[in-house]
């Protein structure tokens, strides 16, 4: 069995080469990520296995399928990154790892919250050069907010249960209905009081057509004045050049981003030496409200792990014939 990994980093190498495998899989590290003029590399493959800045589209599955690809193995939870339907069309299956550490995510949500709110980055380096002085470095108490949590999932319910032990009162919106309400004491409200009502609200849906550009300029203004918004999710859900005149009005107090629209050609890269060519990102990265962190809510010990043995767990079903985690289109 021939497994190719794109977009592979030397974290993934140690976390797949610390899961035993089946005798005979040979596994091709690839650092270039999958796009049409790289897909050549998978010609001999059976399963190619896909990180989430890769290109997942109806060409690239074409070239890999001529290839001899028949299985692709997603190292994400997201799947918004590949054609289904044509995967479908060409035989190939596909998989995912549907949860590998919503804890892993839902504390980097809280890690963005933190260090805006209380402003550690910027003490961090004040003290190292000697000023020991608070300007500037006034926070507010989490204790008895109100966190508007915008999916329901895995990693919200986690982030939730985080935040409520903060003493956040929790707001959600999600179209199902919500289970276990009652033990957080939060409260399922439509989409449009939860921007309101929250002082925090956190994105953990998934990017899809519903949820494209889910938060744009009208629903920035239908937020309390000075809200805090936290992106962990994908970064299509914001129609990123509105926060721009948002922050810049005041109307939008904080703003922390794990992901961002525009960041398949430069998260996971060192671009230091070059000038940044994305005005947007370049605007938002200078104001003094806003984080922004290159897609690393996935990036702990145990997520990196159980990323890789899920992925040896899907690859072995398959080749029984009986896949786990598998993927279809919607009907
Ligand atoms: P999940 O599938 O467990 O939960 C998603 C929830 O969103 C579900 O409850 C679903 O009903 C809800 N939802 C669907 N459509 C919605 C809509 N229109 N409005 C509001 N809610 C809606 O997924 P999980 O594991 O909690 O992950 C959520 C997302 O987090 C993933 O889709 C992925 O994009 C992102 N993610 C980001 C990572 C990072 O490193 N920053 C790592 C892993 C996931």
């Amino acid at each position: 069995m021939r497994i190719i990994l794109f977009s592979s980093k030397p974290y993934d190498q140690q976390s797949f080469s610390a899961v035993e495998v089946p005798d005979g899989w040979r596994l091709s590290f690839q650092e270039a990520h999958l796009r049409e003029d790289s897909a050549g590399l998978a010609a001999g493959y059976q399963v190619v296995c896909a990180f989430i800045n890769d290109d997942l589209s109806a060409p690239v599955l074409r070239q890999l399928a001529a290839g001899g690809t028949r299985l692709i193995a997603l190292r994400s939870a997201g799947y918004n990154h590949i054609d289904l339907h044509a995967a479908q069309a060409l035989g190939l299956t596909v998989v995912r790892v549907p949860a590998y550490s919503p804890h892993a995510v839902a504390e980097h949500a809280l890690a963005l919250i933190m260090t805006l709110n209380r402003r550690t980055h910027r003490a961090f380096n004040r003290t190292r050069e000697g000023d020991f002085t608070l300007r500037g470095l006034i926070g507010f108490d989490l204790h008895g907010k109100t966190v508007g949590i915008i999916g329901a999932g895995q990693i919200g319910l986690t982030f939730a249960r985080i935040m409520a032990g903060l003493g956040c009162q929790i707001l959600f919106y999600d179209p199902k209905p919500i289970s276990d309400l009652a033990s957080l004491g939060a409260q399922q409200v439509p989409l449009d009081e939860l921007l309101e009502r929250s002082h925090i609200i956190s994105l953990h849906c998934p990017l899809n057509s519903a949820t494209h550009h889910l938060i744009n300029a009208a629903r920035l203004r239908q937020m309390r004045r000075g809200v805090m918004l936290i992106n962990t999710g994908r970064g299509a859900l914001i129609d990123t050049p509105a926060l721009i005149g948002a922050l810049k009005s005041g109307q939008l107090g904080y703003l922390g981003l794990d992901v961002y629209e525009e960041e398949a050609e430069l998260f996971f890269e060192d671009h230091s030496e070059h000038p940044l060519q994305d005005d947007v990102l370049a605007r938002l990265l200078n104001f003094p409200n806003v984080l922004i962190t290159a897609h690393q809510g996935f990036l702990t010990h145990e997520a990196l792990a159980a990323i890789a043995s899920t992925t040896r767990d899907n690859i072995v079903a398959w080749q029984a014939d009986a896949p786990i985690n598998q993927l279809l289109p919607a009907a």
